[in-house]
């Protein structure tokens, strides 16, 4: 008998003291997570640069994936820097080597961890930063145009043998090799092939006709579906804030994989990535902002480019010889033409390489001003070869087409879901707003300094397409003149009473 009290009681307790310790330990793990994410934080809080603003010998591009990097890279930095002084692989984590002596330029998707892989001091970071609904838009519609490329091939097997047999040429890199796109792609055109094999397996063949190009389940992923899945928690949403943080799932600290989970598990946590982040990005040379695109490049031509240019300079007088200013045609850069090369004859290679190789820097010809101009030229010859690759790519998935027309019809429903789940992103955002409004108001100040007011004003309206400016500006003075005359008047009219 009092053995069986005993039980109970023993029982008892002992589901008291199971609930108590799943209590203590979701506790415990929290702390623990918690514990850990400020270890992190403490250790990645650099001190304060002395001089952000003077570039350093090697510039370290962080490219957010869908910020418009391409025509940063394709367009300034390739028209800057000779292909000898790109540091090679840059886009190529496993094969990445700093060590090459003259490199001086690393463009890369790879996150803010590869700094404990370069000189700290004699690194200058620069970033570009979007809008967080957009660049989820953005790396939607680009997953589904590289993977539909793929829909020429009749079944997934023979697309991706074929890709694994076949190797870009001029030893570039394939999107298909680099993070976020070696998830992202795959993930998406195995999805378009499965939706093509149903589609065509079904006996009538009634599609519903949607409006709504983001949400057409018969031919392509859903948006909604998308955005929820794991793949895109992994690696899309607060892509941005977690690769300037240096915490993407790509990063190369060990450390970092612990702290991610624990954020993405606790997202109070949050906070601690986001201030790491934000004071990242206010010690970089420069921000800039894909929706203000020309005034991003205008911007980046004075401040960054500038910088380049009189090292250079400096760097020729010094060793009394040019460097090589021949752009060898291996780019560490992954060229989506070369995922399109297997597949489709591309008449777009062939420019895109011309527009993007001529290099003056080394023999002292380049100024600012020319390369704006060339920075249009360029860009325009971009942008038409990627509409027409993207143009010929979504025929594939017909009657889904992307455009600014059916985003939308997106419901706003899905629009609050993206924000809500890029939380840190769109705080870190209007964070890069704001150092954006500081540095034009720097730049402005430079404008004013007397010394470099001829250089500067004159690759600012160099240009044809600042001149609306100057009118503008002209317009304003008169309009003052005119506000102080009249002051004046009414003021010696008022002595004369
Ligand atoms: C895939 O397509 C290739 C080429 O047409 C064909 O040889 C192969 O049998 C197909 N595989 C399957 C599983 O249908
Ligand atoms: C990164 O995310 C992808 C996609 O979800 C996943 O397959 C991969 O295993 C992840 N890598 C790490 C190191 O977590
Ligand atoms: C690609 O070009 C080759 C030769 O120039 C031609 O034979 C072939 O039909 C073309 N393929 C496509 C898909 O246009
Ligand atoms: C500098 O190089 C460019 C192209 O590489 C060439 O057009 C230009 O004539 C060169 N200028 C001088 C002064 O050598
Ligand atoms: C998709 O829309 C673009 C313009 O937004 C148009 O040029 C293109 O032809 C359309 N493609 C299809 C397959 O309808």
């Amino acid at each position: 008998m009092a053995s069986v009290q005993n039980f109970a009681l023993l029982v008892m307790l002992l589901a008291l003291v199971t609930t108590a310790i799943d209590a203590i330990s979701t506790e415990e793990d929290f702390v623990r997570c918690q514990n850990t994410v400020r270890k992190w934080a403490a250790s990645s809080n650099d001190e304060v640069k002395e001089d952000k603003h003077t570039l350093q010998d090697l510039l370290f591009f962080l490219h957010v994936p869908r910020t418009g990097g391409r025509t940063y890279f394709h367009c300034f930095l390739r028209k800057l820097y000779a292909s000898t002084h790109e540091c090679p692989r840059s886009y190529d984590k496993l094969r990445f080597d700093p060590s090459k002596p003259d490199c001086r330029l690393m463009v890369t998707h790879d996150d803010y961890s590869m700094m404990s892989k370069l000189p700290k001091e004699r690194t200058s970071v620069v970033t570009i930063l979007r809008n967080p609904i957009d660049r989820v838009f953005s790396t939607y519609e680009f997953s589904v145009e590289v993977a539909a490329r793929f829909l020429v091939h009749p079944n997934l097997t023979s697309a991706t043998q074929l890709t694994g047999r076949i190797r870009p040429k001029n030893n570039g890199v394939s999107t298909l090799d680099i993070w976020p796109w070696k998830y992202l792609v795959p993930w998406m055109r195995e999805d378009l092939f499965r939706r093509r094999d149903a589609r065509n397996q079904r006996f009538y063949k009634d599609v519903k006709e949607s409006y709504d190009s983001y949400n057409m389940e018969e031919t392509v992923m859903p948006l909604h579906e998308f955005i929820n899945n794991p793949v895109a928690h992994d690696i899309i949403h607060n892509g941005a804030t977690f690769q300037v943080a240096g915490l993407t799932n790509n990063s190369c600290l060990s450390e970092s994989h612990e702290v991610r989970h624990c954020v993405r598990k606790y997202p109070t946590l949050g906070t601690y990535v986001l201030d790491i982040a934000k004071k990242r990005l206010s010690d970089m040379l420069y921000v800039g902002l894909t929706e203000d695109h020309k005034e991003s490049a205008t911007m980046f031509a004075n401040v960054v480019g500038t910088q380049i240019l009189s090292q250079f300079e400096a760097l020729n007088s010094n060793s009394g010889k040019t460097a090589t200013s021949k752009t060898e045609l291996s780019s560490s850069f992954p060229d989506s033409e070369h995922d399109t090369n297997h597949l489709q004859n591309s008449t777009d290679d062939q420019k895109e390489s011309e527009t993007s190789s001529s290099v003056d820097t080394a023999n002292g010809t380049m100024t600012v001003g020319k390369l704006m101009d060339a920075y249009e030229v360029c860009i325009s010859s971009l942008r038409k070869a990627q509409g027409r690759r993207r143009t010929a790519s979504l025929k594939r998935i017909s009657p889904a087409n992307f455009s600014k027309d059916a985003r939308h019809q997106v419901p706003d429903v899905i629009i609050q879901e993206i924000i809500s789940l890029n939380r840190l992103d769109v705080e870190l955002y209007k964070h890069a707003k704001e150092i954006f409004t500081q540095q034009r108001k720097h730049l402005a100040e430079k404008l004013v300094e007397p010394e470099e007011q001829k250089t500067i004003l004159g690759s600012l309206y160099g240009t044809s397409t600042w001149r609306p400016f100057l009118l503008a500006i002209a317009v304003l003075l008169l309009l003052l003149l005119t506000f102080f005359i009249v002051k004046a008047r009414k003021q010696t009219s008022k002595l004369k009473v």
